[in-house]
C-alpha cells in the first residue's frame, strides 16, 4: 500500500495495527514523515520493518526509481489531490496507474467547491464552468487538463470572511500556498477515467464541522481500480 500525503500517520498506524505488512508512507513535508516514523517507533516498534518512507511531492519522476511498475495493491489519496492543479493531478494519476498491479485500487478523497468558506457567487460560477466542461467533453471527447475548471492559486480571494475570520481561514490553508483545486464529481470522474481507471464508486461525502459544513457535498470520494 502507498499512502500519499500520509502526514502524521493516522491511517498508517491503524493499517499497521490491523496487520499491513508492506506500507509506504509519502509526504512532501519531511518533518511530517519524521513524526509519523517516531509514532510508529514508539507505539508499534515491532511493525517498523513493515514501513517504508518516501519524502517528496507527487507527481515526481524520481518516485519511479523507488516504486516499480505494477507493484502496488492499493494507493490512498486522502485530502491531498486538491493541493495540486489539474495538470499535476493528471500526471500524478498516470504515475499511480503505472505503479498499481492490474486489479489494484485507488481510494481518493478531495475537497469541493461546496465548503461554506467559499463565496456563493464563486460556487455558482464554478457550477456554470463545470456544465460547459461537461458539454465540451461530450463534443470533443478530451480537454486540455489546464482547462479543467476549479483550480485557484489564490484561494483566499474566494473566501467569505463573514463566515470565519480572515486570519483563521488563511492559517488553515497557508500550508498549500493558496493553491486549491475545488473538485466536482464531474471533474473527478473525468480525471480518473482519462488516467485509465475504472470507477467503482464516486460519491459526495459531508464535512460536518465549522467552518466547512454546507450541504453534504463538501468532499468527493472516488473508489477506482486499474483494469
Ligand atoms: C490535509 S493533510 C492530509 C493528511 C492525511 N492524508 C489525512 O487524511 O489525514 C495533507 C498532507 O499532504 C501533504 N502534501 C501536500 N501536497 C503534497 C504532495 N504534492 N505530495 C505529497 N504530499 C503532499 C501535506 O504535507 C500534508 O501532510
Amino acid at each position: 500500500v502507498l499512502d500519499i500525503g500520509a502526514a502524521y500517520g493516522e491511517t498508517c498506524l491503524e493499517a499497521l495495527r490491523r496487520g499491513a505488512t508492506d506500507y509506504t508512507a509519502n509526504d512532501i513535508e519531511p518533518r511530517h514523515l519524521k513524526i509519523l516514523a517516531r509514532r510508529v517507533a514508539e507505539d508499534l516498534p515491532s511493525k517498523l520493518p513493515n514501513l517504508k518512507l518516501i519524502s517528496g511531492g507527487i507527481p515526481h519522476p524520481k518516485f519511479n526509481d523507488f516504486i516499480p511498475t505494477s507493484s502496488l495493491d492499493a494507493v490512498l489519496l486522502d485530502s491531498i489531490l486538491h493541493f495540486l492543479d489539474p495538470v499535476q493531478v493528471t500526471e500524478a494519476l498516470h504515475q499511480i496507474f503505472s505503479w498499481l498491479k492490474p486489479g489494484g485500487k485507488v481510494f481518493a478523497l478531495m475537497g469541493t467547491i461546496n465548503l461554506a468558506v467559499f463565496k456563493s457567487e464563486v460556487r455558482e460560477s464554478l457550477e456554470r464552468d463545470v456544465k460547459t466542461f461537461v458539454e465540451t467533453v461530450k463534443t470533443q471527447g478530451q480537454i486540455d487538463p489546464k482547462d479543467i475548471p476549479g483550480f485557484t492559486s489564490n484561494v483566499s480571494e474566494d473566501f467569505d470572511f463573514s463566515i470565519c475570520p480572515k486570519e483563521t481561514l488563511e492559517a488553515q490553508f497557508n500550508f498549500s500556498d493558496g493553491r486549491f483545486f475545488r473538485f466536482h464529481l464531474e471533474t473527478a470522474k473525468y480525471l480518473f477515467e482519462t488516467a485509465g481507471f475504472i470507477i467503482e464508486e464516486i460519491v459526495y461525502t459531508p464535512i460536518n464541522t465549522f467552518p466547512y459544513k454546507l450541504n453534504g457535498r463538501e468532499r468527493v470520494a472516488v473508489f477506482a481500480k486499474k483494469p
